[in-house]
């Protein structure tokens, strides 16, 4: 049975959604699901915009073969090959071998590398190549890097429609709805969008922000991304948060804590710390790195303007749960951000060493000190150097 939604008058949403699935690319928590876009436009040819992942290919096959009503499929428009949107074209191409797969040089040669072969029909296109389908006009602009370098979006500039590859996805399942006006997006899907964005697209923002540019020459009226809500109103809202991303811009001006704390001591002066800082009106936000998902975490670091580090010293480096956030913030190009540092360590602190090591790593991390040591637990008269360290932050903040 089919499950379609109409997109414009002659653009169908044809994708699916999996609700069972715990991670996202084995890697990210997605427990609102996540869906996979595809779109059939019915155009003098008939154009496919990507298949979906193997999870969502039931519904997906039988949405496209509702959508054709029997007619040829003639193109299909492969924006991105990783294989939540790929895996299934060799399957799509047994059943529909009339098409021809439009994709970038790159591109064509993943599928090979994926499948054992490209496909038979191909149409390769550059930056700037446009097509006709009919009465609908397309350029294809390279995108290189978001995610993949072989990745490519187009523009319908009859409709106004860009097709975005990865660009401006989110998490999340849809839930009947299909557009961003359908639901409270500020409210319950802009965290699960930014984590997205951190996660899968945020270690090039340089690429992001080219694309940006090239959207600035484009009237774009329709935002159709791979994963996520469709957008016909307001785009601003997203493009805009989307810029502020792609420069490692905060978007709140406030100190986020993570914290990682073994016996509660570290957890202690985190939690004084943000006392400190709420009594002074200034937005704070904790998290326990061994109980919530680094990329999770992640997001957060990349919407605070000021991170306070907090760890104890753990086999003479940083707490293995702090280790890999550390680790998660440098493959993320994390940057641009005011930090200060607490850490522990009963016989030998180490772990504010540690960590400046690899602050160091990242671009334009400028580091608050003191750094404030425990030694075990909170020493008498330490709670001064907390109220101290949330004085520096207050007055950085009004800086
Ligand atoms: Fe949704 Fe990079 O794949």
């Amino acid at each position: 049975m089919y499950c379609v939604r109409s997109v414009t008058d002659d653009l169908l949403w044809i994708g699916g959604n999996d609700r069972q699935s715990s991670l996202f690319e084995s890697a990210h928590p997605v427990p609102n699901g996540m869906s996979f876009n595809s779109y059939l436009l019915l155009d003098e040819k008939t154009v496919l915009f990507d298949t979906v992942d193997r999870k969502a290919q039931g519904q997906f096959f039988e949405n496209l073969e509702y959508g054709l009503q029997e007619r040829a499929l003639d193109y299909v428009f492969v924006h991105h090959v990783e294989p939540d949107h790929a895996a299934i074209l060799q399957d799509l191409l047994l059943r529909h071998p009339e098409a021809t797969v439009v994709c970038s040089q790159r591109a064509l040669d993943m599928l090979a590398q994926f499948h054992g072969k490209a496909p038979e029909k191909s149409l390769v296109v550059k930056d700037q190549d446009t097509l006709s389908t009919g009465r609908h006009q397309f350029t294809f602009y390279s995108a290189t890097m978001i995610h993949w370098p072989e990745v490519i979006v187009s523009y319908d500039s009859t409709d106004q429609v860009l097709f975005s590859a990865d660009a401006f996805g989110s998490f999340g399942a849809l839930n009947g709805v299909l557009f961003s006006d359908e639901v409270d997006f500020e409210r319950d899907w802009m965290d699960e969008c930014r984590r997205y964005y951190t996660n899968i697209v945020s270690k090039y923002g340089v690429h992001v922000t080219n694309l940006l540019k090239k959207m600035d020459s484009l009237e774009v009226r329709l935002l159709c991304p791979l994963h996520g809500l469709v957008w016909r109103k307001d785009l601003d809202v997203l493009v805009s948060r989307y810029r502020t991303w792609a420069g490692y811009e905060p978007e709140v001006r406030g100190v986020l804590i993570p914290f990682a704390s073994v016996y509660g001591n570290t957890e202690t002066a985190a939690n004084i710390l943000a006392c400190r800082l709420a009594e002074k009106g200034i937005p704070v936000s904790m998290y326990d790195v061994s109980i919530t998902h680094p990329s999770y975490v992640l997001s957060e670091c990349f919407k605070y303007s000021h991170v306070v580090f907090s760890s104890p010293t753990y086999n003479n480096g940083i707490f293995v749960t702090m280790e890999n956030l550390f680790h998660d913030l440098l493959a993320h190009s994390f940057q641009n951000r005011t930090v200060a540092l607490i850490q522990n360590g009963s016989w030998g602190p180490n772990s504010g060493k540690v960590m400046t090591e690899l602050l160091e790593q990242m671009k334009n991390i400028r580091i608050l000190r003191p750094t404030i040591t425990l030694k075990s637990s909170l020493a008498s008269g330490q709670e001064k150097e907390l109220k101290a360290l949330a004085d520096l932050l207050a007055e950085d903040l009004r800086s």
